[in-house]
């Protein structure tokens, strides 16, 4: 097994920024509904403040008070107005495909979305396509089933779709053309996949009718007014604390305000089931979320069998669990995870290459990776990105935690959604 070589002398507090699914909703739910709300703990990354500045130019006006919290004033659904300029979501698939939806439900209203290198090589015909059957006009420019999208906003029928991806974008971004456009929506997935969507809807005083399986309707009238949304800290993000945490020697971390919501938290089912202890301190509900703070302590992990349905609530973690597997006994297996091809980078592709530069044995899948117990690895490497920032923060805890010489080509991409990484990482260190 690898040794870690980390150490942290004295007991850490720390807090991780907004979550980056929730932060996305409060913008788009305050542009849907009419009046004054306010956001706090609010994630300032490029992502969800693409998703802003693409909402500005409908109409809604975000006022920064100060870090992390806004005052908007939104002349609601009815109310927003065409864009003169493309709207450019940057690296963020959450905030084109949510984006879409509800565009595609405004009436009149016609938009181009876009955004950079790698979301344009994104798929979008799973949205593109139950859209269309929902007779909404959303054609891809270059008829790649990719971005650019053209979206020509207009009144979209009643919709039942069940989907054969379990994909919290996909699911809100039906949710939300159907909510812009007023009509009903009855939704149906294999696995539950994040419900902040739905969370956010009941919050907000709409009404979600629960049927067997993991089905829904949502209903006409939506009527959303104003109101306060509470960002908690986002899980993903604390998930590389908590590995470091836990691959530390002699050490404990609290983590303060995590959104802890049940269909996000299978890292913390499948870090336990490998022998980590984390406990969940404070336990408390904030606009439909749950939230907590996670004391982690420093263990010993083992492979484990990661069944199927845990995939959607680990999607986001798994290049960080896959570094967690480096140090485990017996080695790390993950499969059933096809989709994880169809991330920011193809990040099947990208753990493996980096896993190999580095030395470790790995067999790639077409729906992941396996590797026996790692015994040691090449220090001196360059780590590739792949434009993605998952990628780069899970290899900078491997750096950290080895204390070595591995160096990663370009880190900028951490700043799409964790631009306080480096300087907590740096804390850390003390
Ligand atoms: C997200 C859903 C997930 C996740 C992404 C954020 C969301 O994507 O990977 O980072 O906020 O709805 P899929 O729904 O495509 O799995």
């Amino acid at each position: 097994m690898l040794a870690s070589k980390f150490h942290i002398s004295k007991i850490h507090t720390i807090q991780v920024p907004g979550d980056k699914s929730v932060s996305h909703r409060s913008v788009l739910f305050s542009a849907l509904a009419k009046g004054e709300s306010k956001i706090t703990g609010f994630l300032e990354a490029e992502d969800p403040i693409n998703t802003m500045k693409s909402f500005s130019q409908l109409g809604v006006n975000y006022k920064k008070i100060k870090e992390g919290e806004y005052v908007v004033q939104s002349p609601g659904r009815f109310g927003l107005k065409q864009p003169s300029q493309i709207l450019d979501f940057g690296n963020g698939g959450t905030g084109i495909r949510l984006s879409a939806g509800l565009l595609a439900g405004l009436d009149g209203i016609n938009t181009r979305l876009t955004g950079d290198e790698s979301l344009r090589k994104r798929p979008m015909k799973r949205i593109i396509d139950p859209l269309t059957d929902m007779c909404a006009k959303i054609p891809s420019e270059n008829q790649d089933g990719k971005a650019p999208l053209l979206v020509e906003g207009r009144k979209l029928n009643d919709f039942q779709y069940k989907s054969s991806l379990s994909s919290a974008q996909v699911k809100s971004c039906l949710m939300l053309a159907a909510i812009s456009s007023g009509v009903s929506l009855d939704y149906e997935e294999e696995e539950l996949s994040r419900d902040h969507t739905e969370n956010m809807l009941l919050f907000l005083g709409g009404t979600l009718e629960r049927k067997e399986n993991f089905r829904f309707i949502i209903k006409p009238p939506y009527n959303l007014s104003g109101a306060e949304f509470k960002v908690p800290g986002d899980i993903s993000s604390a998930a590389f604390f908590i590995v470091l945490g836990i691959l530390s020697k002699n050490s404990e971390i609290l983590i303060q305000n995590v959104g802890l919501n049940p269909a996000r938290i299978g890292i913390l089912t499948v870090l336990r089931k490998m022998g980590a202890r984390i406990e969940v301190e404070n336990e408390r509900s904030e606009c439909g979320e749950v939230i907590g703070d996670l004391h982690v302590y420093s263990s010993q992990l083992r492979k484990i069998e990661i069944s199927s349905d845990l995939i959607p609530s680990i999607i986001d973690e798994i290049p960080i669990l896959t570094i967690a597997g480096l140090f485990a006994e017996n080695g790390f297996k993950i499969s059933n995870a096809k989709d994880l091809r169809a991330k920011e980078s193809d990040r099947i592709h990208s753990m493996v290459s980096n896993l190999k530069k580095l030395g470790v044995q790995v067999e790639e899948f077409e729906d992941g990776y396996e590797f026996r117990e790692v015994k040691e690895i090449i220090s001196k490497v360059q780590i590739e990105s792949f434009l993605d920032h998952r990628i780069a923060m899970s290899f900078l805890v491997l750096k950290t935690i080895l204390q070595n010489e591995i160096s990663i080509d370009d880190d900028s991409w951490i700043d799409t959604s964790f631009p306080t990484f480096k300087k907590i990482l740096k804390e850390l260190h003390q």
